[in-house]
């Protein structure tokens, strides 16, 4: 019998559902359809399954990646502002001892201060940021490598 196909967690943080319409000169124009999009066809290219979710809540993320330990074989994340303050995300992440990618859309060390802080990085096998929505893409091309072995 084939091997099922691998299972990747796209996860995404707080006010990333306005996307599109939230500071468009540092996020850009495309919505979180056009980031889903994005990532599900990716996915298809490389045999992936793709399994694609956004909250406004720290326990909500932290209940998806906590699911992600029976179902996914990697995380890529864009845990937005959590990325700075959330040691529980953080620690759901370690938990799965999953493969994480951490993405952010804009270039969080050209930015403000303490958005150079991410609780997240420390347990991340790559981060990418600044590449705008391809750092989706290249996150979910390094999990199907790291994957291959
Ligand atoms: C972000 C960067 C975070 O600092 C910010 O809070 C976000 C989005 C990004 O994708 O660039 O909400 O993660």
């Amino acid at each position: 019998m084939a091997d099922s196909p691998s299972r990747i967690l796209v996860a995404n943080g707080p006010n990333l559902n306005l996307l599109g319409t939230r500071e468009p000169g540092l996020y850009g124009a495309a919505t979180l359809a056009d980031v889903e999009t994005l990532c599900a066809e990716t996915g298809q290219r490389l045999g992936l399954e793709i399994d694609f979710m956004q909250s406004n809540h720290e326990g909500a993320l932290v209940d998806a990646i906590q699911a992600a330990r029976g179902t996914a074989q990697g995380i890529v994340i864009n845990p937005a502002a959590y990325t700075h303050t959330s040691v529980a995300i953080a620690d759901a992440l370690r938990a799965t001892e999953l493969p994480v990618v951490e993405v952010h859309i804009s270039n969080v060390h050209a930015r403000e201060e303490f958005r150079k802080h991410s609780y997240v990085s420390p347990v991340a096998t790559a981060v990418i940021a600044g590449a705008g929505l391809n750092g989706y893409r290249f996150a979910i091309e390094h999990l199907a490598s790291v994957l291959e072995g």
